[in-house]
């Protein structure tokens, strides 16, 4: 197998809520990567969370140790999506991801958020295929499979994501495209391997880092699975 470039990418949707700045600022020097921004609107899921204001405000909290800015991974669970995916993009976020079964038109709503000088991804729940794939793939930067139903952390890992990575790792690879594979939901120290032999190179873990008091531990250990 190539050697990819792993990222892992802490959900603060598991954080204290109470002390945000903070937990970005401990999770970063505990050596993440990217900062995972879950964003839900109690419409598209049944759940809700935080908006663009938010992000504007953890913007300045995500930087490294050397002052370098950490991106901050957007994943849009709302409907509809196009206003809240250019807010977000004015708010500082990254990389902005959304779902295609919430866009109207999946290949405007790329357009808008890569026009915002964003990274622009595509958001495939456990039931949804990879068909929509095919026709924008010259304008995707991250290909995020879900292995959860979008809506709460601290679910358990649906087994048939891995055979949806592995065709989704085809698809990118056929491309020729610099497209970022990740995963999101139940992921853990003991199953990170699994899913990285399947074809991923990101990783989002809520629960399995912040629901743990040494977050450099779990982000170690899981570094430790992924160089094996
Ligand atoms: C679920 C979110 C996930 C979630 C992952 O809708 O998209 O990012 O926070 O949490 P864990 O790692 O606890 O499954
Ligand atoms: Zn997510």
């Amino acid at each position: 197998m190539t050697s990819r470039t792993y990222r892992i990418a802490p959900s603060i949707l598991s954080a204290d809520f109470a002390r945000l700045g903070d937990e970005v600022k401990n999770v970063i020097a505990g050596g993440a990567d990217w900062i995972h921004f879950d964003v839900m609107d109690n419409h598209y899921v049944p759940n809700l969370t935080f908006g663009p204001m938010v992000c504007q405000a953890l913007r300045k909290h995500a930087v490294n140790s050397s002052g370098a800015k950490v991106p901050i991974d957007v994943h849009l669970m709302v409907q509809p999506v196009d206003a809240l995916a250019q807010a977000f993009c004015k708010a500082g976020a990254d990389l902005v991801s959304f779902h295609p079964d919430a866009s109207g038109h999946v290949d405007r709503t790329l357009q808008l958020i890569q026009a915002e000088g964003c990274q622009a991804g595509l958001v495939f729940n456990p039931a949804v295929p990879l068909d929509v794939l095919e026709w924008v793939i010259d304008k995707v930067d991250l290909v995020l499979i879900m292995s959860v139903n979008p809506g709460f952390g601290g679910q358990s890992f649906i087994p048939s994501a891995l055979k949806k990575i592995e065709q989704a790792r085809r698809i990118i690879d056929a491309s020729g495209r610099d497209i970022r594979l990740e995963v999101d939901g139940g992921i853990k120290i003991d199953n990170i391997r699994d899913v990285a032999n399947a074809g991923a190179d990101t990783f989002v873990a809520g629960s399995a880092i912040f629901n743990t008091p040494d977050y450099k531990a779990v982000i170690d250990a899981m570094r430790a699975k992924l160089a094996q």
